[in-house]
């Protein structure tokens, strides 16, 4: 039978959650369907979450989970999101709804990081098709553009988007191969970057879904 890959992925997360844990909860249309069952189903009442945005707090709420917040807990125990793309070395790359930072936070708090996508989200490297997207606070704005630029990018603001942070979102596509560890070094150096949407490094389980059965990556 063939599923939903969201809807597939979402619910093979839920198995992930154990009773008492806090719970980062992600942002995105993947995330969200995660949100929405974990609201249907029985765990929502022994778990708390943390929410990565303003639209996922909502959504939690509306579902009946009790948000609480980050700065509330010493850790976060698993935290389900989605992703953009995901390559061979199980690079992330996020941001595509503009969240990146309060998602690297939550991400960064988390004991267990589970990342959901549907398999054409898989790529041979990052960044493939999406930009890098950067936040940047509004003040001078086009000279932090100059700067990222100056490191081999095309960049270009997303246009009518402010993030929950109250920033700017600026994406970027290199010109040229590069290493990802080194350009997400020197972009955060740059003043007027608060985070980017590389999500490289650390420990991190990635459910792909292809329709008829989840593949798990680690
Ligand atoms: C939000 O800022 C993003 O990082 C999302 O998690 C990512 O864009 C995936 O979103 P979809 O599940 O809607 O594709």
């Amino acid at each position: 039978m063939i599923m939903d890959k969201k809807e597939q992925v979402a619910k093979e997360a839920l198995n992930f959650l154990a009773q008492g844990n806090v719970v980062g909860l992600g942002s995105g249309t993947t995330a969200s369907k995660f949100i929405s069952i974990l609201g249907s189903s029985s765990v929502k009442d022994k778990i708390v979450g943390v929410a990565t945005s303003l639209a996922s707090e909502k959504l939690a709420r509306e579902v009946g989970i009790k948000i609480v917040d980050i700065d509330s807990v010493d850790w976060i125990d698993v935290t389900v999101d989605g992703a953009d793309e995901v390559d061979s070395d199980l690079n992330i790359l996020k941001g595509g709804g503009g969240q990146l930072t309060r998602e690297k936070k939550v991400k960064n708090k988390s004991k267990t990081y589970i990342v959901i996508i549907s398999d054409e989200k898989v790529v041979p490297r990052i960044p493939h098709k999406f930009p890098i997207p950067v936040e940047v606070i509004h003040f001078g704005h086009d000279t932090t553009k100059k700067d990222l630029e100056a490191l081999g990018m095309s960049c270009r603001f997303r246009a009518d988007f402010i993030t929950d942070n109250g920033n700017l979102i600026c994406d970027c596509t290199p010109t040229e191969k590069v290493d990802l560890q080194f350009l997400n070094k020197r972009i955060k150096e740059i003043t007027g970057v608060v985070e980017t949407g590389l999500f490289l490094g650390g420990k991190k389980t990635i459910l792909v879904s292809n329709g008829t059965e989840v593949k798990v990556l680690k």
